[in-house]
């Protein structure tokens, strides 16, 4: 398809049709196919990782390669041996789940480790750096909401740059009289930028004061008096539940549960102890031959075929895919998903964004059960 930015047709609509922008979205929409091949990883300043798969996650670089508004992905394919990756932080939490091999996250300091389907968390504001094992690497995809771009929550720093770093097309280094690396420059053109952007290493003294305040806060004391104390509480609640909750959610302490949709293991939901709640985040196993429930949300939602192959059905329209591909499911549709392999299982790494449970739109319109379900009593582990 050719490459094109939404607004860059806008130019010639007609003024005096007020519903020309929403139909020529709807039009751009409606192209965009529902499953796509991942982008491969690719030299950064942090180290080797994918493009984000459906749009760029700091600006409104949407209905490009799927047609969703929120949700994108990005992944880190960390070899043995390779070399240190770079350290950032930024306002959003993310969410990274290990798709294979094992390796550690340092968070303001402190090592966690993890290993294939364990998900970690990274707490707002804190300073972020991942590697794999020295022998095994490790592959991690990051599924992510762009709600903190639409709040203008974009604020990031690179505190340091990857071992190696790569300066991708559109960017070059910036070094100081002695030569020292000390940022980079975006180029303009890219995505869309009318000025260069200068990206300086390290931390500012205004986020630095900032961060620091939401994550040294003391528990609350005294009263809550009225609905202003309310959210004083909340400041001091926020930091405490981020500095006390868990940063790896391991695939073996989960349940498996047996529900109208099929077989499912939750890694983060709203309702779930998480310092990261951009996505909800589940798993899903189809056996051999047989399918998921089919169902309807608001939310949309974007998927990482982990392993096997099938389709879906979209109102009414096959997509098929296999391995490493990415079903991308616009809101309101109806869908469900099959696995066309009658020896091997299908796996399906969901998410969707958790935004639309606050906004009162998260329920879930079952339409069919999976054909397992009924048996679920005497099946489930
Ligand atoms: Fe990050
Ligand atoms: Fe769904």
């Amino acid at each position: 398809m050719e490459e094109r930015w939404p607004w860059e047709a806008e130019e010639s609509l007609e003024p005096s049709d007020p519903l020309a922008h929403q139909r020529l979205e709807e039009s751009f929409k409606e192209e965009l196919p529902r499953v796509i091949k991942l982008l491969p990883v690719q030299g950064t300043v942090m180290g080797s990782s994918s493009p984000h798969q459906t749009g760029d996650i700091v600006c409104y670089d949407i209905l490009k390669r799927a047609p969703l508004y929120d949700l994108t992905s990005h992944f880190s394919d960390i070899h043995p041996h390779a070399p240190v990756r770079g350290a950032h932080r930024h306002i959003s939490a993310p969410t990274l789940f290990c798709l294979s091999g094992r390796g550690w996250e340092i968070n303001d300091g402190k090592t966690y480790w993890f290993s294939t389907y364990d998900m970690l968390v990274v707490p707002p504001f804190t300073i972020h750096q991942h590697g794999g094992d020295e022998e095994a690497g490790c592959e991690i995809f990051v599924p992510q909401s762009r709600m903190f771009s639409i709040l203008g929550l974009t604020k990031r720093e690179q505190i340091k740059f990857g071992e190696k770093p790569t300066f991708p097309q559109g960017t070059e280094p910036l070094h100081d009289e002695q030569g020292k690396l000390i940022g980079y420059r975006i180029k303009k053109g890219v995505l869309g930028i009318k000025e260069d952007i200068d990206v300086m290493l390290g931390a500012d003294q205004k986020t630095e004061t900032v961060f620091r305040a939401r994550k040294e806060v003391n528990p609350w004391e005294g009263a809550v008096e009225n609905t202003y104390d309310r959210y004083l509480k909340m400041f001091h609640d926020e930091g405490s539940f981020c500095n006390a909750v868990t940063h790896v959610v391991s695939f073996e302490e989960q349940p498996w549960e047996w529900c109208r949709q099929g077989r499912l293991k939750w890694f983060t939901h709203p309702e779930m102890a998480s310092a990261a709640r951009r996505v909800w985040l589940y798993m899903q196993e189809i056996s051999p031959g047989s399918r998921s429930g089919k169902h309807r949300h608001m939310a949309e939602e974007q998927i990482l075929v982990i392993s096997g192959q099938g389709y879906d059905i979209h109102d009414g329209k096959r997509w098929n895919w296999e391995r490493g591909d990415l079903i991308n499911i616009p809101s309101m549709t109806e869908h469900q998903h099959f696995n066309a392999d009658a020896q091997q299982p299908v796996l399906l790494l969901s998410s969707m964004p958790s935004v639309c449970t606050d906004l009162g739109l998260g329920g879930i319109e079952q339409l069919e059960d999976a054909p397992e379900y009924a048996d679920s009593e005497s099946t489930a582990s």
